[in-house]
């Protein structure tokens, strides 16, 4: 999610104008019609909140012990909305009339309990786990949404960045089912039939949201969204549309943030930037001011993101062969991806895309231009937040926790860990299974396949499939683990677990 121009006219035209202004007030509304904060009315606009006040205040009436900044963080994720709604509780009960057969008669059938859990698991979305804050008002809410008082869903930052593994689900973990496009789909369908559809609706058809369940077109979003805002994030409707480079990225895990001096896939933002991650809230539904007014509230947000862990591997561990391929990881990997354990490294290094050799979409999604106008803007506190404008290609990550956060590299396209360290082994196309975990390769469990297999034209059935010769899926490069040999590899792999 990333974004923002600071001078007009550096990306061009986009032909199709229009059709983007209304897919610009689709993206941030959701399909429902909320007034929109007139940039003239800004000065007077009070701050939007005062996390710092508003949280800590309850917790003094509460008299509970004082709460950290990152506590505040996370719970100002799953309580406090940041953009307009998406749809109401009773709309997402009902969205299963319009499924195909055979899934609709099975909800039919289901009762109203087992009906929610199917509505959740066809788009990717998961339960709250234990002792999530929110108390009643967030009862039965998944962790990817939270319920305004007046019972409207709308989408918190966990859509992307809460997910599960082997069944388990973990805040700060890419959300590797979401199926957005579905449920945007699955929202417009329903409301056509009930002739309650809105341009907004119409217009959302265009803008592709991802296409394989686990991968957003996230960054495309951000840099429209970003395009009508002002060197200050004021709106400013009026701006010329930048050229959209769609693709489809995975969301990196939360929990390595703490270690990145940058952020994102190239690395060009640094990682002190709170507000950075404001830019998921640029919808027009938000003034420039209510941007502003969430300073605080961000760097809650980030002390949180900051406060995470990597989650350790729940199933055996050959310690012996790990310790093994440690010494072959420092050999070979440690460079790029550093040292862990007592005395750990992290080098944060920019490896140039011709060197990496993995999907360039991302990297040619950003232009030089438009980072320099971000470094320029209030995102980057007018250029005091230091900014990559030229960076080389992608971060080397690093890999704690990484046997949980399958499918592998920025774009989510390879399955499985022996899969990153077996270049010539990787699967053209893969099918995960909902919950299955692979304890031999590490990672999704997954069919494989030469093709697409034929005959599927229904796009939510196609979407469940990853299929790496589709444009911005590639599966190819980072061929560094092929200096090592077969055995080499599966002590490696040994060793990958135990990070
Ligand atoms: C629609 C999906 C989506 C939503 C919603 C979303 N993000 Fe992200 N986020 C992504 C993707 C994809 C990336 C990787 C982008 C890239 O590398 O260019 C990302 C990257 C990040 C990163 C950088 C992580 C790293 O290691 O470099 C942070 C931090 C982050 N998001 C925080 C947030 C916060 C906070 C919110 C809510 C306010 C949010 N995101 C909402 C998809 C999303
Ligand atoms: C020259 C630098 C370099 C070397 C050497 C290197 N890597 Fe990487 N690695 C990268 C970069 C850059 C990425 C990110 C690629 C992308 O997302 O497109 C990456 C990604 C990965 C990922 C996926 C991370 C994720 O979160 O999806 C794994 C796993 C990995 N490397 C393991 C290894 C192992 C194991 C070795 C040694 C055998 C190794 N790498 C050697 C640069 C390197």
């Amino acid at each position: 999610m990333k974004a923002l121009r600071g001078k007009t006219g550096r990306w061009g035209f986009c032909s199709a104008g229009l059709m983007l202004v209304a897919i610009v007030l689709l993206i941030s509304a959701g399909g429902r019609a909320e007034p929109l904060d007139s940039p003239k009315a800004e000065e007077d606009a009070k701050p939007a909140s005062n996390a710092e006040d508003d949280l800590l205040d309850v917790a003094d009436k509460k008299n509970e012990t004082e709460k950290s900044p990152a506590d505040i963080g996370f719970e100002l994720l799953v309580t406090r909305p940041y953009v307009n709604p998406e749809f109401s509780d009773a709309e997402f009960d009902e969205l299963w009339k319009v499924w195909e057969e055979p899934a609709r008669s099975e909800a039919e059938k289901a009762t109203p309990e087992e009906r929610r859990e199917l509505t959740l698991l066809r788009y990717g979305l998961q339960h709250r786990p234990q002792g999530t804050p929110g108390g009643e008002a967030q009862a039965g809410m998944p962790i990817q949404y939270l319920r305004r008082d007046d019972g409207e869903w709308v989408v918190n930052c966990f859509a992307c960045h809460g997910g599960k593994v082997a069944g388990r689900v973990i805040p700060g973990l890419p959300n590797s089912h979401f199926a957005m496009q579905t449920l945007w789909a699955d929202v417009r369908t329903s409301r056509f039939a009930k002739d309650e559809y809105t341009l907004k609706d119409l217009a959302g058809g265009f803008l592709p949201m991802g296409g394989s369940n686990g991968t957003t077109n996230a960054v495309a979003f951000g840099v429209l969204l970003g395009s009508r805002r002002d060197i200050h994030a004021d709106l400013d409707m009026d701006r010329p549309l930048p050229k959209l480079l769609h693709h489809d990225v995975e969301a990196p895990p939360w929990w390595n943030v703490k270690k990145k001096k940058w952020l994102y896939a190239d690395g060009f933002v640094s990682s002190d930037n709170h507000r950075s991650l404001i830019q998921f809230a640029m919808g027009p539904e938000n003034s420039g001011a209510k941007l502003r007014g969430w300073d605080k509230d961000y760097q809650f947000i980030m002390a949180y993101i900051k406060s995470l862990e990597a989650p350790e591997y729940p199933f055996e561990v050959d310690a012996e062969l790990a310790a093994e391929g440690e010494q072959y990881f420092n050999n070979t990997c440690a460079e790029c991806h550093g040292t862990y354990g007592e005395n750990e490294t992290y080098p944060n290094r920019h490896v140039p895309i011709e060197e990496i050799g993995t999907d360039r979409a991302r990297f040619d999604s950003l232009t030089p231009e438009y980072r320099q106008a971000f470094q320029e803007s209030w995102f980057a506190d007018y250029g005091r937040s230091p900014v990559v404008t030229e960076p080389v290609g992608y971060m080397a990550p690093p890999l704690d926790g990484i046997w949980a956060s399958a499918p592998y590299f920025h774009n989510g396209s390879v399955p499985t860990l022996w899969h990153v360290l077996n270049v010539n082994e990787r699967p053209t196309v893969w099918k995960r299974t909902e919950d299955g975990y692979d304890t031999d390769r590490i990672g999704l469990e997954v069919a494989e396949f030469d093709n697409l297999p034929e005959g599927i034209y229904d796009l939510r059935v196609r979407r469940t499939y990853f299929d790496t010769t589709q444009f911005s899926k590639s599966a190819a490069g980072h061929d560094f683990p092929e200096q090592l040999t077969h055995e080499q590899k599966l002590a490696v792999l040994e060793y990958l677990k135990t990070l």
